[in-house]
This record gives structure tokens, sequence and C-alpha cells, in this order.
């Protein structure tokens, strides 16, 4: 993990997987193909809870699952002790960044699911990650990985403006805790491509307490051709670009995800 790095997830990794956009998000079918497909083993960098890494294990397929946060890991290791042998057996958990881990496997298939390739701010970060990334997949191994295609008009709006939060819809806990989340971009780098992302938890215990935890973080943007020149000068072929987990091409609908599908070349 960088120096400098803390744990960011730590204040919200209880509930990730009940925050209704990532339980029900449309992606883990896609990225379960996909590894089905390559025949594995598999490797997942950011595979925080193992939202995705859980369902590719029950798949059938060897996954290890690299992750710089402790909190996420832990949530991701006491829902695999739930699992059957057999899908425990298939998974390796391992604390790292994508800039500088260093595992003696190779693999077919490397995945990036949900974006932890927007935590990589900078173009060095990105470079060298796509070096190392390269290094442990096998002759022609695919890499898979999704970011947010920038809005335009969402990057353009008023820098005077007030951010305003949006509100989602509540979901409640095992235990009984119901937490309303709010999101806001609270900053804008439109030199460096950054935003800045505040997502305030607001929770609610069964006996009225109440208290609010804070997840602050900053996303790099990526727009369609800088990813895919910065994949090409880092030794990969674009296989296909889709805008979503249907496998829509990309330019079907806007903005879309930039779901690429690369292979070493
Ligand atoms: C939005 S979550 C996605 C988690 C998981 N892949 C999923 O689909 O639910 C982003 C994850 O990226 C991880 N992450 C952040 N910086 C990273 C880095 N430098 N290397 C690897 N993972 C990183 C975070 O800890 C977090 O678990």
């Amino acid at each position: 993990m960088p120096a400098e790095s803390t744990d960011e997830y730590s204040p919200i990794a209880e509930f990730y997987d009940h925050v209704i956009p990532y339980r029900d998000r449309p992606d883990v079918a896609f990225y379960v193909e996909c590894a089905l497909q390559s025949g594995g083993p598999v490797l997942e960098l950011g595979c925080g809870t193992g939202r995705v890494l859980i369902p590719t294990a029950r798949a059938g397929l060897e996954i290890i699952g690299l992750d710089p946060s402790p909190a996420m890991l832990a949530v991701c290791q006491r829902k695999l002790d739930h699992e059957p042998p057999e899908v425990r057996s298939k998974v390796r958990l391992v604390q790292g960044a994508i800039q500088q881990f260093d595992l003696p496997e190779r693999f077919r298939l490397v995945t990036l699911p949900f974006r932890p390739f927007q935590h990589l701010l900078t173009v060095e970060d990105q470079l060298t990650s796509l070096a190392v990334i390269r290094r442990h997949l096998a002759d022609r191994g695919c890499l898979v990985l999704d970011v947010f295609n920038p809005s335009l008009p969402h990057l353009a709006g008023s820098e005077k403006e007030p951010p305003v939060a949006s509100v989602e819809p509540e979901f409640i806990l095992p235990d009984g805790r119901r937490v309303l989340r709010r999101h806001r971009v609270v900053a804008k780098d439109l030199f460096r491509q950054i935003i800045e992302v505040e997502l305030i938890y607001d929770i609610t215990y069964p006996d009225g307490r109440r208290e609010q935890a804070l997840h602050r973080t900053q996303l790099r943007y990526f727009f369609r051709f800088e990813l895919e020149h910065l994949l090409v000068r880092s030794g990969f072929e674009i296989e296909a670009l889709y805008a979503d987990y249907d496998r829509a091409p990309y330019g079907s609908k806007y903005p879309g995800e930039l779901i690429f599908v690369t292979r070493k070349a």
C-alpha cells in the first residue's frame, strides 16, 4: 500500500453490501461470465467485500482478491467464512495496492470491477499499475476494467451553485439500524480530472440513537480515448468497449459506463 494511504473505506465497510446502488449493481453476471470464459485463475484488484469475488468462486473459478482496505477485506473474509469449503478453497485474499503488488501466480484474467482504477489519481500511478498488471498476466491473458463515462453536462455544472446532496432509498441492516445515504460532489478539479465525492451515512439505531459515518473519496475520471491510449501504450489490445454490463456497445447510451475488455498484446 502506498505510504500515504489511509483506509478511507473503513467507516463504511460494514454498510457497503447493503447500499442499494451497490447491492443492485448489474455487473456481477458480466464479471462471472468473463471469469468462466477465461477458465481462471482470476485476479480481482480492489475486490472490496467480495461482491463479485464470491459469486466468481461459487462459479468454480480460482480467484485471488487484492485490496488495500483491511476493513473491506475483513467483511469479505466474514462472508467467506459462511461459504462451503469448496468455495472457500477457491479464494485467497491479499492486502495490497494495484500500484505495487507482487504475486508468484500468473493469471488468465485480471479484473477491476466497480472502478478501483479511478482511485489511481496520477498518470504515473496508472502506468505503473498497468505495468504491474501486465506482468501478472499469462500470455494473451485478459484485463477487464470499468470506469464511469464522465457526463459533460454534469462536469460543466456551475461552480457557484451550492452542491446538492442526492438522497438514496433507505436501507436496513440485519441488526435493525436504518441508514439513509446522501452523496454530493464537493470539489471538481477540471485540470487534474479529479472529483471529490462525499457520501454521508445517517444511521438510526432501533432505540432512536443517531450516528453519522462519512466516506470522502477522490476519483479520477477518464475520457474514452484517454483510457484507450493508456491501455494500448501499456501493451494491451482493446477487444471490446461496452457502455453497459449487458454488453451494449459504447455510444449506445449516454453517459453509460466505459467497460474495457482487453488482452495482453
Ligand atoms: C467501489 S469499491 C469496489 C469493490 C469491489 N470490486 C466491488 O465491485 O464491489 C473500490 C475498491 O477499490 C479499493 N481500492 C482503492 N484504492 C486501491 C488501490 N490503490 N489498489 C487496489 N484497490 C484499491 C477500495 O479499497 C475498494 O475496496
